[in-house]
């Protein structure tokens, strides 16, 4: 564990932890020192050995399954996080999903399932934490803001994405939410920013790295030359949640390796 703990004390919640970037993100936030709820809504066995990774570590967490863009669910894991911790400080509402196709072919099913899970999902999870921010008020031992939300989006926020347009339209959105909730709530001393990630390798974007072919493809849009790791995101979503980004409201921080640099310009135009 961290000698010089940012998060000591503090409560998060970070929702979709039991695989790839939300995985590494509880990680990262338990290493610093906070108390974590593992979200999760399918395989609780990886929730649980993200649990028990943690406990091994030195660091509290525990495993709760909800649905996040189930209204109900959502409010029962905020009670559970309640009577385990007492409180919310930091909420990371990470939980995503993709269900790619080409336009003609997109069912109603599944743009709705992707705009619920990534962009309902994360207005319910916020809407809950910030209730919880607004009645505590700031705990100046554990940090100068009332709570925090980090906002897992993407890169596609800002680069159109063809055959994607359901999870391209959720991450826009959450760009929109996230900055009309940190305008909203700045007053109150709540602080609302994004992290935007490039290509991270994990399972939801496997296609694109597990073979060397298609990893040399992806590499030619990241002009850092490397495939993100989780661990790149754990340590943005660490600053974002602690005193040291206490002046950034209302931001996207995007972690990408340049991908947002319009490669490929690069050698032409
Ligand atoms: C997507 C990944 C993709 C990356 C870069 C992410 O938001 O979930 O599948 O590799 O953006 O295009």
């Amino acid at each position: 564990m961290n000698p010089n703990l940012k998060l000591k004390g503090q409560s998060a919640l970070v929702t979709g932890a039991n695989s790839g970037i939300g995985l590494a993100v509880a990680k990262a936030l338990a290493n610093d020192g906070a108390n974590v709820v593992v979200n999760y809504v399918t395989r609780p066995e990886d929730a649980d050995e993200v649990v028990n990774q943690i406990k091994n570590d030195g660091g509290n967490a525990v495993a709760i399954r909800a649905d996040v863009s189930n209204e109900q669910q959502v409010q029962s894991m905020f009670q559970q996080m309640y009577d385990t911790y007492g409180t919310i400080d930091i909420l990371v509402n990470n939980a995503g999903i993709q269900k790619d196709s080409p336009l003609e072919s997109m069912s109603l099913a599944d743009w709705q399932l992707v705009l619920n899970v990534n962009l309902t999902g994360q207005f319910l999870c916020a809407r809950e934490a910030v209730k919880e921010f607004l009645k505590r008020g700031i705990i100046k031992e554990r940090s100068c803001a009332a709570g925090k939300i980090i906002c897992m989006s993407s890169v596609h926020e800002v680069i159109p994405w063809a055959g994607h347009v359901n999870y391209a339209t959720s991450k826009g959105g959450i760009h929109m939410m996230m900055q009309s909730m940190s305008q909203e709530l700045a007053p109150k001393k709540i602080r609302v920013n994004s992290i935007g990630p490039g290509a991270i390798q994990t399972p939801i974007n496997k296609p694109a790295w597990e073979t060397p072919e298609a990893l040399n493809k992806l590499l030619t849009l990241i002009p850092y030359g490397r495939i993100g790791q989780p661990e790149d995101i754990g340590k943005a979503a660490v600053w974002l949640a602690s005193d040291e980004s206490d002046y950034v409201n209302g931001t996207t921080l995007f972690v990408d390796g340049g991908m947002l640099l319009y490669p490929g310009f690069s050698t032409n135009g």
